[in-house]
């Protein structure tokens, strides 16, 4: 298993170039069940999520190829007229990879017949499902759980109005997929407002969807019998890049990050501002410096637009450092601080309560080795050894691997000493 060692302390400084967004990417991949026809996503990251709903895809009928433009998705005609032979997405699969619940709305949608692996836990909270149930249902699914798998039937969907009890990308996505093939028209409501959820509206209708109001709480889908082939690039990863900026925050360095759009990161370059940090937008890019005091500020994670909890575990790093007590409040998942006890190993100093991080002041951080927990926990290990002095070492880097694309590199670019040790 790899693992990173990170020589510290550093100061970032330089440019770099951000991915497209994993979280936008998975969606626009699991739509290719909606059409029997081929599909052309560019700016796919390669990350390993990626590599695992491409897998799934694979036995579910969809073979996809890398080409110069992008993935290029399409029916595998070898298995009959439809491509699709295989309404079963496998426990073995899902169980690496929650967003492969992703894949239930289209297909039903599209054959009539999904059976899908329940996700079940992960590190991060409990996460169930049942408002995508719920959804389904209200587009006239018959929904049954058994065997750990949720197996789903309608002839056609028929559109319907529903209303999410509490805002989920995931079941907005799956339901705006779900009710772009369905009969008549469908309004959703409290629905997620994240960029890749409007992203993934975007390319729906470049296959011939009608949906309006996508990045509001309420979205009106009016279904069609038919979806075709489309060329569609996702947007860039608002996460990979608030976590280059926040790491640029915390080393007092001076950082572009390009191909990205800035009005997705507004509620963290806020947060980064009153820190004290120095931020510039351009129209693809924002650049941060940070010469002076870093000042501790209390943050609350919330659905976008509020402050997004993919980066609540590097900002927490970043308030390891601050000037004065801190108060980071986890509002989206139940059991998002383990990464808590591993700073605590590098010498931060945080008192959990609850859903709340309190940092009483900053520590000098010294490195040591530290286990990843899940994707964005093991951000924080890496950004927190930039700062540590000697060398940190990350386990468990595959969680890392997840979702961003060649870490140890752009970090080295930026000026680190961070190395993977392949064993
Ligand atoms: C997406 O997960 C992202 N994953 C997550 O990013 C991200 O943390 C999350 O949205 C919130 O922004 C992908 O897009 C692949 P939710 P998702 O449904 O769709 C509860 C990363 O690091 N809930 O919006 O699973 C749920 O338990 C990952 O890249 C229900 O109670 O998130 C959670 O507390 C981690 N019932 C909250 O809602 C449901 O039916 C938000 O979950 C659905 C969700």
């Amino acid at each position: 298993m790899d693992t990173f060692h990170i020589h510290g302390p550093c100061r970032l400084q330089g440019s770099v170039r951000i991915a497209g967004a994993k979280n936008a990417a998975l969606p626009a991949l699991a739509a290719s069940l909606l059409v029997d026809d081929t599909l052309l996503l560019r700016k796919v990251p390669p990350v390993r999520d990626i590599a695992t709903m491409r897998r799934l895809l694979a036995n579910l009928g969809v073979v996809s190829q890398d080409t110069e433009d992008g993935v290029e998705l399409s029916p595998n005609h070898e298995l009959g007229r439809e491509g699709l032979h295989q309404d079963e997405a496998h426990y073995d699969l899902v169980k690496t990879m929650r967003a492969s619940v992703l894949v239930l709305g289209p297909l039903l949608a599209r054959r009539g017949h999904a059976r899908v692996s329940l996700p079940g836990g992960c590190a991060i909270g409990v996460r169930p499902i049942e408002q995508h149930l719920a959804g389904l249902r209200a587009l006239g699914a018959q929904v049954e759980l058994s065997g750990g798998y949720v197996d789903t039937r309608a002839e056609r969907l028929a559109g319907a109005r529903f209303r999410f009890s509490k805002a989920t990308v995931g079941g907005t996505e799956n339901l705006l997929m779900a009710a772009s093939l369905a009969k008549g028209e469908t309004v959703l409501e409290n629905c997620a407002r994240e960029p890749e959820v409007v992203d993934l509206a975007h390319l729906l209708c470049r296959m011939g969807a009608q949906i309006e109001g996508a990045g509001e709480a309420t979205i009106h889908i009016e279904g069609t019998e038919d979806l075709h082939s489309a060329d569609h690039s996702v947007i860039s990863d608002r996460i990979e890049a608030g976590t280059y900026l926040i790491a640029a925050a915390l080393t007092g360095g001076d950082v572009r990050v390009e191909n990205v759009q800035p009005g997705h990161l507004e509620a963290l370059l806020e947060k980064l501002e009153e820190t004290g940090s120095m931020v510039d937008i351009g129209s693809d890019w924002v650049r941060l410096q940070r010469n002076g005091e870093l000042r501790a500020r209390d943050v609350v994670t919330a659905p976008y637009p509020g402050f997004p909890t993919d980066l609540q575990a590097q900002y927490l790093a970043l308030m390891t450092q601050a000037e004065g007590p801190a108060t980071v409040c986890e509002s989206v998942f139940e059991n998002r601080f383990q990464h808590v006890p591993e700073l605590a190993r590098m010498g931060a100093r945080i008192e959990i309560d609850g859903n709340y991080a309190r940092v009483p002041g900053p520590t000098a951080l010294s490195g040591a080795h530290v286990m990843a927990t899940d994707l964005r926990a093991s951000a924080c290990l890496v950004l927190a050894g930039l700062v540590a002095e000697g060398r940190t070492v990350v386990h468990r880097i595959y969680h890392l691997d997840r979702g961003y694309e060649e870490m140890e590199l752009k970090l080295q670019k930026l000026g680190a000493r961070v190395e993977r040790i392949s064993t």
